[in-house]
């Protein structure tokens, strides 16, 4: 049976982004559940509404990914206690035009990290807010990492055992979720 196919949208666009090696991280952990595409969002141009009538070509590519993706998976960091831009482009071009909404209906997994104490608490928040009101069904719980120098290898191994742990229960619980809504039998071919 294929396994699930899961987009990963990095909410940075930092060459050495810490929330990169989280999310290279938890596609390690997440080996044998579902299978991952890592998603570009840093080649989006700045989204205007004028171009809705013929998408750019970056942004039809997005679109086309989240399309096949049975389940998102968004890490990110925070940017003054909220979404990176980068991030906050994307969000708006899956979900336009209008009738053409890329989030919709998807499940997703949310989480991200910070060298902070709160661990992109904030960003993760309005992220959730803006994506169920899109109308994805989003995990429950809440996965905000403090990013130490020694957490994660440059293999993707998490360091610490707690942490793994902690995120290997977000990812089955993510994998039990994307089998509930996107069953097997209702994917697309990859
Ligand atoms: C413009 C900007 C704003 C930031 N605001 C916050 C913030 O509100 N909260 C926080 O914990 N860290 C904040 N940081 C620090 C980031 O957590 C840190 O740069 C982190 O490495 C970003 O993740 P990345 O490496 O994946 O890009 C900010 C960094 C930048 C560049």
């Amino acid at each position: 049976m294929p396994l699930p196919h899961i987009a990963v949208i990095v909410g940075s666009n930092r060459r050495d982004s810490i929330n990169r090696k989280l999310a290279q991280a938890l596609v390690q952990l997440a080996a044998g559940k579902f299978d991952a595409t890592f998603v570009r969002i840093d080649d989006l141009p700045m989204y205007n509404q004028d171009d809705e009538g013929t998408l750019p070509t970056a942004v039809a590519r997005f679109k086309a990914e989240l399309a096949r993706a049975d389940g998102v998976l968004i890490v990110t960091p925070e940017h003054n206690r909220s979404i990176p831009t980068v991030l906050k482009n994307a969000v708006d071009w899956g979900a336009r035009p209008w009738g053409k909404n890329s989030w919709f209906g998807k499940p997703g997994f949310i989480t991200g990290t910070s060298p902070g104490a709160i661990g992109s608490a904030l960003a993760q928040q309005h992220l959730r807010l803006i994506l169920i009101s899109l109308g994805m069904t989003l995990l429950g719980g809440d996965a905000f990492i403090t990013f130490k120098p020694d957490l994660i290898d440059d293999q993707g191994n998490i360091g610490d055992d707690a942490t793994r742990k902690f995120l290997a229960d977000f990812v089955d619980r993510f994998a039990t979720l994307v089998a509930r809504l996107a069953p097997a039998s209702e994917r697309q071919a990859a």
